[in-house]
């Protein structure tokens, strides 16, 4: 069987080392990149020469050919293409500059490669999801909204890895489940899921800021010179291990960010939810919370209202 999965943005910071960890998964019978740089071409040399049985293509430059044909026949697109933060910055101050790359990139899958499973990585993704939904809804592309994803799982690493450190408990075996959206506002670990430890006032309160504030504290330190770029590579490869493995007809779990109505006020939103061959199969209720996840959620709904709302108004005035 062939599986062809398409990285638009393959030559950037996220998108190398994507491709490296994608050209390594031996499900993916052609890793197809697409960028509009013409460095491309050496990125695609250098990982072709790697000796994994992904055959790797590339497709570079502006023209709409181009990017057709990268697209064409794939199962699967990761979206990283966009500028990144700058010191100072939030992810919502990159909108602007982001969202007509996002618009055009679901304009090209409509066309190329309606049906395929599509992860969003590009910041803002709160809003960059809307965005591109509605692009693709434009295109009166049938239940799209089951096949879209905003990429959250680096969230989830990183809840991970600090309760990990935290309570120097072993990482196997326990996932913090983190909910709402990726931003500062949104994002909403429920640490009282945890069933292998508890966490006091204090510890909750700082490891929700830790969390809250961990991509820019990486832009802080590199100075200007970009974001996360390796974190995230390695959670989106894993995120698409997922849906290949969805696509296989097992049924596997993942926390991302989603068109649902589960939560009153919005029309988005992160949480856990079931993957099959042709995308979500269910979104999971959140369950019972404490006080405190509460009245984060409740916070968070008011941030991502104004993101969603970014998003709709761009759409409407775009069209
Ligand atoms: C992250 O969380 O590291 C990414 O969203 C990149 C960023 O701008 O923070």
């Amino acid at each position: 069987m062939t599986f062809k999965v398409c990285v638009i943005g393959a030559a950037g910071g996220i998108g190398q080392p994507l491709s490296l960890l994608l050209k390594r998964n031996n499900n993916i019978t052609q890793l197809s990149l697409y960028d509009v740089s013409q460095s491309l071409k050496g990125v695609a040399m250098d990982l072709s020469h790697i000796d994994s049985p992904t055959l790797v293509s590339y497709d570079c430059g502006e023209e709409s050919s181009s990017i057709y044909k990268a697209l064409q026949g794939a199962r699967i697109v990761v979206i990283l293409a966009g500028v990144t933060r700058k010191p100072g910055m939030t992810r919502d101050d990159i909108f602007t500059l982001n969202a007509g790359i996002i618009r055009k990139a679901a304009e090209n899958i409509a066309n190329a490669c309606p049906e395929a499973m599509c992860c969003i990585v590009t910041n803002p993704v709160n809003s960059l999801v809307p965005v591109f939904i509605e692009t693709l809804k434009s295109f009166n592309i049938s239940e799209c909204e089951r096949r879209v994803f905003g990429v959250t799982k680096l969230d989830c690493s990183r809840a991970n890895t600090f309760i990990s450190e935290e309570k120097n408990i072993p990482l196997e075996g326990f996932q913090v489940p983190i909910v709402g959206g990726h931003s500062e506002k949104t994002i909403v670990p429920l640490f009282s899921k945890l069933t292998n430890c508890s966490l006091t006032q204090e510890e909750t309160d700082r490891l929700f800021k830790k969390l809250r504030s961990a991509g820019s504290e990486i832009v802080e330190a590199k100075k200007g010179q970009g974001s996360a770029t390796l974190s995230i590579a390695d959670a989106t490869a894993r995120f698409v291990d997922s849906i290949i493995t969805a696509c296989t007809g097992k049924e596997v779990e993942e926390f991302c960010y989603v068109k649902t109505n589960l939560i009153k006020g919005v029309d988005y939103f992160a949480t856990r939810v079931s993957l099959g061959p042709k995308g979500i199969t269910k979104i999971h209720e959140l369950g019972s919370l404490s006080e405190y996840e509460e009245t984060a959620i409740k916070d968070c709904v008011k941030a991502l209202q104004q993101n969603i709302n970014t998003a709709l108004e761009y759409t409407r005035i775009d069209r």
